[in-house]
């Protein structure tokens, strides 16, 4: 995995700013509708708290002993928020979605590769935090 690529193309994607987000939730909710329901009405805090966790996680891809913990915690909340390990796949295929779409001719099967990979490990620490007991 090349973190650099990573890292330059999200700050690329995320240039577009919110717009981002919203792409990735209508992906996710035409995909799986019945998704929706587990998020507020009123998406807008949601969609700036996702691109901070996602510039978080992209910013110490290649410190794991700072990016574990933190995916960590974000799995241990997302237990309680109802997340269950089947609706990693689809957050995972609007994610890479997303990205390709706002990379335009930039995206490549390096990119996807290496951002299905990525995001293979943090919903692998997410789900994994989410399935111990609390110590
Ligand atoms: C890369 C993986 C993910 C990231 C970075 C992420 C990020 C976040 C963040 C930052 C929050 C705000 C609350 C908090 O920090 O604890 C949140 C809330 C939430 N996420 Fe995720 N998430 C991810 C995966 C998922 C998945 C797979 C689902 C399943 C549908 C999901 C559903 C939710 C829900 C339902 C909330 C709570 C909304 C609310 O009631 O306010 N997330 N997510």
């Amino acid at each position: 995995m090349d973190a650099q690529k990573l890292k330059d193309n999200f700050a690329q994607v995320g240039s577009n700013g919110i717009v981002v987000a919203e792409y990735f939730y209508a992906d996710l909710f035409a995909r799986e509708p019945q998704l929706r329901s587990m998020f507020p009405g009123a998406m807008s805090k949601q969609h700036e708290v996702l691109l901070g966790a996602l510039s978080q996680i992209v910013s110490t891809v290649d410190d794991t002993d700072t990016l574990v913990p933190f995916l960590q915690d974000l799995g241990r909340r997302h237990h309680g928020f109802g997340v269950a390990a089947e609706h990693y796949g689809p957050v995972g295929a609007s994610l890479l979605a997303t990205l390709a779409y706002f990379s335009g001719p930039d995206w490549n099967e390096d990119l996807e590769r290496d951002w299905a990979a990525a995001y293979g490990v943090v919903a692998q620490v997410m789900t994994e935090a989410a399935a111990e007991p609390v110590a």
